[in-house]
Order: C-alpha cells, then sequence, then structure tokens
C-alpha cells in the first residue's frame, strides 16, 4: 500500500531541525530502503523568525503547537521541544487523536511515563522514545525488547554527553570546567538550561527510564539519588589518574535484594573498566545479567545528527505500525518500584583531607572509619610545610557508614578540611 505518512513535529532547534533537513533531504533514500513517504506538513516552533537549517515552506511554521497536534494532515507527531508542558499535555491530545508520538524528551517521559504509556496502551498507538536515552545508541529497544526475558542485575551509564564531554576535557586537554561546557553548549549537546546536564538531573532522568524498563518496576526521577559534577575537581582528576581511575558521572540502576536502587552521581572508574574509555560525548551503557553476563551499548550520546537519526528510526518505526492497522500491544508492564534507599546499598569512597601533618592524625581518621564499620583499601599521603593532604579508598561499606565515618571528621580538630568525596566504581556485592 502506497501512502505519504504526514509528519507534524513540535520543535524544530537542534534535533528538530536535524530531522526535518533529513526527512526532506533523505527522502528517497529512506524510500528505497523502507517503502515509506514522508512529507513535514507542520512544525511549532517559539519564534518564526528564527534561521532554519531545512527549506521553510509556506505556512509549515506555527507557534501555535495544537495547530500540529490538530492538523488532520499530521499522521505522527514527533515532539522535540522539550520541558514539561506544554510538551505533556500536547503529546496526550496527540495520542488521545489516536496519533502515534516520537519523543526524545527524557525529562518528560520519566516524570509522566506511565500515564503517557498508559494513554497510548489505551488508544493502541505507538509512543516511542528511543532518543530520550543515550542520543544515537540503540538502548530503549533492546532493554524492552531483545533482553526482555533477561533477569537484568545492573546498568552502568555515561547517559549524558554534556557532562562527559566537560571531565574529558578537563582531563585529557586541561581545559577548565567554565571553558568545557561552554564547548558543549556551541556543539549543542547541552540542554537549553544546562544546568539539567551538570546538576545530573538530565542523567537521573535517563537512568530512571533504563531502571524502569530493564527491571519492569517504574522508577521516577525523585526516587534517584543525584549528585552533578559541579563540585568535581581537577586536583580530583589528577589524583585519580594516578591511581588508576578515571573520574566520570556514572548513573547506576541496580538490584538490591528485592528492591532496586538508581542513582547518579560522579564515580572513579577504574581505568581497566570499559567506562573508563568512554571520551568526549559519546555516551555508553554497560549492562550486567546472569545469562549475557555484560554487554557494552556505545556511541554519540549527544547532538542533532546522532539524536535525530535515533527519532527518524522511531518515526520509521511508527509508520510500518500505522500503516499496517496494528494495535500496539504493551511492551514492558510495570509494576511499583520497591526502592532501597542509597544509605543502604553498599559504595566504596576516595576521600581527600587536608590536616595538620603531626603525629597520631592518621590514627585518629583510620579510628573513625574503623568506628563506622569501614575498612581501608590505601592510602596516600603527601605533606606540604606543615599541611598534609591525605587520600585514602576504602573498601565496600553500607553508604550510610561512609558518610558517619567522615561526618566524624568534624570532630577531629588536626582535619582542617574534607575537600571532596567521590565514589569509586565496583563490582556489585
Ligand atoms: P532546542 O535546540 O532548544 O530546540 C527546541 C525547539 O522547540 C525549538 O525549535 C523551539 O523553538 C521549540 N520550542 C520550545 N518551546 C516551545 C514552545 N513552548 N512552543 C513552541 N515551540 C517551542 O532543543 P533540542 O536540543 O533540539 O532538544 C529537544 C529535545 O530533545 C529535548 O527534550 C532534549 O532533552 C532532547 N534531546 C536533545 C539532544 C541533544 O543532543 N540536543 C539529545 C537527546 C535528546 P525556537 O526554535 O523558535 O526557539
Ligand atoms: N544534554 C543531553 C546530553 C543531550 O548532554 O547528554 C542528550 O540527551
Amino acid at each position: 500500500m502506497e501512502r505519504t505518512i504526514g509528519i507534524g513535529l513540535l520543535g524544530a532547534g537542534t534535533v528538530g531541525g536535524t530531522l526535518v533537513r533529513r526527512l526532506v533531504g533523505e527522502s528517497e533514500a529512506i524510500a528505497s530502503k523502507t517503502g515509506l513517504t514522508f512529507d513535514v506538513r507542520k512544525v511549532g516552533v517559539r519564534d518564526l523568525s528564527r534561521p532554519r537549517e531545512f527549506d521553510v515552506t509556506e505556512g509549515m511554521l506555527t507557534t501555535e503547537p495544537t495547530e500540529v497536534v490538530d492538523d488532520p494532515s499530521v499522521d505522527i507527531v514527533v515532539e522535540v521541544m522539550g520541558g514539561l508542558e506544554p510538551a505533556g499535555d500536547l503529546i496526550l491530545a496527540a495520542l488521545e487523536a489516536g496519533k502515534p508520538v516520537i519523543t526524545a524528551n527524557k525529562e518528560l517521559i520519566a516524570a509522566r511515563g506511565p500515564e503517557l504509556i498508559a494513554a497510548a496502551e489505551r488508544k493502541g498507538v505507538p509512543l516511542l522514545f528511543e532518543a530520550a536515552v543515550g542520543g544515537g545508541i540503540p538502548i530503549i529497544r533492546p532493554l524492552s525488547e531483545t533482553l526482555a526475558g533477561e533477569h537484568l542485575e545492573r546498568i552502568l551509564g555515561i547517559v549524558n554527553g554534556t557532562t562527559n564531554y566537560i571531565l574529558s576535557q578537563m582531563t585529557e586537554a586541561g581545559v577548565t570546567y567554565e571553558e568545557a561546557l561552554a564547548e558543549a553548549k556551541a556543539l549543542g549537546y547541552a540542554e537549553p538550561d544546562p544546568t539539567a546536564d551538570v546538576s545530573g538531573a538530565d542523567a537521573a532522568s535517563k537512568a530512571a527510564i533504563l531502571a524502569s524498563l530493564a527491571f519492569g518496576t517504574w522508577v521516577g526521577p525523585s526516587d534517584v539519588y543525584t549528585e552533578g559534577i559541579e563540585a568535581v575537581d581537577a586536583m580530583d582528576i589528577a589524583f585519580g589518574a594516578d591511581f588508576g581511575y578515571v573520574v566520570k558521572l556514572i548513573g547506576t540502576a541496580e538490584r538490591i535484594g528485592s528492591g532496586v536502587n538508581v542513582r547518579v552521581h560522579p564515580a572513579m572508574v577504574p581505568v581497566e573498566h570499559p567506562l573508563a574509555g568512554i571520551r568526549g560525548a559519546t555516551n555508553a551503557v554497560f549492562i550486567e545479567g546472569p545469562s549475557i553476563d555484560s554487554l557494552l551499548f556505545s556511541g554519540p550520546g549527544a547532538g542533532g545528527e546522532p539524536t535525530a537519526t535515533a527519532v527518524l528510526g522511531d518515526v520509521i518505526d511508527a509508520a510500518r505500525e500505522t500503516l499496517a492497522g496494528a494495535q500496539v500491544a504493551p511492551r514492558i508492564r510495570f509494576s511499583a518500584a520497591d526502592v532501597v534507599p542509597f544509605e543502604q546499598v553498599p559504595t566504596r569512597w576516595y576521600v581527600r583531607l587536608l590536616v595538620d601533618d603531626k603525629p597520631g592524625v592518621l590514627a585518629k581518621i583510620a579510628g573513625a572509619f574503623g568506628e563506622a564499620g569501614v575498612s581501608i583499601r590505601s592510602v596516600w599521603q603527601e605533606g606540604v610545610d606543615s599541611e598534609a593532604a591525605l587520600i585514602i579508598v576504602t573498601h565496600h561499606a553500607a553508604e550510610a557508614s561512609q558518610r558517619r565515618a567522615v561526618e566524624a571528621f568534624e570532630s577531629i580538630p588536626d582535619v582542617i578540611e574534607v575537600a571532596s568525596v567521590i565514589r569509586v566504581l565496583g563490582d556489585r556485592v
């Protein structure tokens, strides 16, 4: 059956602009490979005067996004405007109208996933969001389909391109945090408000989505313990390198007993771990399960081209289902998550202290760790005049115990400052 599929976009910035250019410019190649012909019919934007990277035809642009959803010639709605509203209600309206929806909006899927997925199921239309995690990396489909039968145990992800780019530039090129962030913005990696990137919030949304799909228990963004990279010091990156670690912002989704824990924080990643070599805006998702042992998915995690590729794949998938008249079967069933508080999760810590360089200090610090039930793995000290930098790496102990030890340093007068605390990536315990 030959039919041209009408596409409506909500947003035409970094991702949407690239998608329109490719839908138009690569239409013949897409048609010859898939048998599908697309026509971009309506595009919702905020500013009509902004230059676009595609040819704007008469009547194509509107500043009234409901016109995109309501246009009867639009068969599939692509939401690439970002943010919770009006994106959320527009998607709901499109689904209610029986239109398949594609979105790259991880913030929205993490916040309102169950409601939106339920609306899509009710109407029997696809709601696809491959681009929401990992940019151009296919990860949503493998988790929801190929790996649906595996009892996944842990997912470790570098799921924010901006922060990985910043940390890589600080590590490899000696660039400052501010300079690297400015570069990430110019390269189109950062969110419109890059606070979402550097604070870990963007990675937390993605980690919540990955956890929900992997474990079949819905985890919301507020269930994710989140720390960003704002406090990562170039000194810790350098010390980490000396001790065989690379500092990365890691999202972890892990089964703990019968529950799950999901967290995002900077981590010292051992150089031999596959995630240590993931550089620049590249993302990677490392998946562990009893039958698959481990799998690594990696690739470009941000930027217009790779992200538009994932969106385009979803558009083609949704078009096939639309043409087939298929009632879309739910892919993953979600139950409520039993979220284990981070305090109960075994972690390992790297702690950098500034102390008075005098007899007995190390013993007092070791004593605080011992009283909290934390065993020390290694200690390194370098004196400068009457002070010393002291770096301690611990063995696994409950996160609460690690915190208790470091809090106890406040009552040791010789501890001048707890300069930094970074968790160390370890095996599952
Ligand atoms: P962007 O460059 O800021 O583009 C946003 C687009 O939406 C712009 O065209 C803007 O209009 C339009 N828009 C925003 N609010 C609107 C409103 N209220 N009414 C009408 N139009 C509105 O953002 P982006 O980087 O393409 O990101 C889009 C989505 O993809 C976000 O959810 C983001 O998290 C996700 N994503 C982005 C990447 C990436 O690398 N950039 C990767 C994966 C996922 P104007 O053009 O007129 O300003
Ligand atoms: N701002 C996001 C990032 C875009 O840097 O990873 C991709 O989701």
